[in-house]
């Protein structure tokens, strides 16, 4: 192949064109996803849409605007669904490469598994449930500008470091140590699922063993590297970033992303209808007779009537919600919400999923739920 094949391409906000260097993207979408249990049963965790986006193809986007095309992706379980919805990348005019992982053996133990495609190239690992704010271009581009960094790693301040792998930096700012999820960590720099690598990183996934909980860390890899005298590089980000693996964090990506949406009307609102300018109606929406406050969402072929669909609410394809007041929610397709009579709030609800109040007495609720739902009534 030609050499400026290899090369992409792509042109920054100031009109200049800025190519990375020979770089690939992993992105890590196996795992269960068991703290998003009864939604991720029968879905892949990164296959729920966060303002109506997959937040999966919001990762692959990610990588794409940072100007990488060939990107791996490591499926587990739930790895048929993931290539069903995803494709072979040309839509994102990516090239996607599929790595199976035969059970989640650690994040180390998938860069492990990813040699072949990786090969000695310099390279993203970007885990498949992350949504961070302002995208990962400046991270890639100095990463590509510092050949002299063996990895770059991305820190952040939360609030509970004890769930999260923690660096502890020293008072110049570099890495002193890094601990996956420390009884007592030494400070609250949380590391972000986002980490840049160059090929040293197999000779440390290589060389460590499994943790406690039986994976094979990337922290613990991260931590050889240093021991070692190769250079990583820490970046603290300032902006937002959440790793979505409960429901809380769900509703909250999605009330972060709905935030940076541009707005657009595709579909019809009658003119009983109020939405305000930070709504987004999708292709073959229609709203009726109904107020929609914004940052909103309201997905494909949806029906909206006589509802109130409230702040930070994303409603996706194909769902219909009559007679309802509806708060910063998640309802993904195929839906039903009909004449509930009390405001729903902070609610995740599922895909087909049908919740009504009985047209006949006893006008009790009729609930048919999944294992571990929660229902809070008042
Ligand atoms: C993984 C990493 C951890 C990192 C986190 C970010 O944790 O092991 O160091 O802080 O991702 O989302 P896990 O999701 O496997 O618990």
């Amino acid at each position: 192949m030609h050499h400026m094949m290899l090369l992409s391409v792509h042109t920054t906000a100031d009109g200049s064109e800025e190519g990375v260097g020979l770089m690939k993207g992993l992105i890590l979408s196996g795992g269960k996803g068991t703290r998003l249990y009864p939604l991720t049963y029968t879905r892949a965790k990164q296959l729920i849409p966060v303002a109506n986006k997959p937040i999966l193809f919001r990762v692959i986007e990610a990588i794409r605007d940072a100007g990488i095309t060939e990107i791996g992706i490591v499926i587990g379980d739930t790895g048929p669904e993931i290539q069903e919805a995803v494709g072979d990348g040309s839509r994102w005019g990516a090239t996607i490469t599929y790595i199976p992982q035969e059970a989640p053996l650690g994040l180390a133990h998938a860069v492990k598994i990813s040699r072949d495609f990786l090969g000695d190239d310099r390279f993203v690992m970007f885990l498949g449930d992350n949504v961070i704010q302002g995208g990962i271009h400046r991270l890639i581009s100095d990463f590509d500008r510092h050949h002299e960094w063996n990895s770059q790693i991305v820190l952040t301040r939360v609030d509970h470091p004890e769930q999260y792998g923690v660096a502890k930096l020293t008072s110049d700012g570099r890495i002193e140590r890094l601990i996956e999820k420390p009884k007592e960590p030494p400070s609250d720099l949380a590391l972000v699922g986002i980490y840049m690598f160059d090929h040293h990183i197999f000779e440390a996934a290589e060389a460590i063993k499994p943790s406690w909980r039986g994976e094979l860390e990337i922290t613990d890899a991260i931590q050889w590297l240093v021991d070692h005298g190769y250079t990583v590089f820490p970046y603290v980000h300032k902006g937002w970033w959440i790793d979505t693996g409960a429901p809380d964090d769900m509703l909250e990506a999605n009330s972060k992303v709905l935030e940076e949406v541009e707005p657009e009307v595709r579909g019809f609102v009658d003119e009983h209808s109020e939405i305000d300018s930070r709504v987004t109606i999708q292709e073959g929406a229609e709203i009726i007779n109904s107020t929609i406050r914004g940052p909103a969402i309201i997905g494909e072929h949806t029906r909206i009537v006589n509802s109130y669909i409230g702040p930070f609410t994303s409603i996706y394809h194909h769902v219909l919600i009559e007679n309802c007041e509806i708060d910063r929610s998640i309802v993904l397709e195929h839906s039903v919400m009909r004449d509930i009579g009390i405001r729903v709030q902070d609610s995740l609800i599922g895909r087909h999923a049908l919740v009504q109040k009985s047209e006949y007495r006893p006008r009790a609720l009729k609930l048919k739920l999944g294992d571990h739902s929660k229902i809070g009534l008042t």
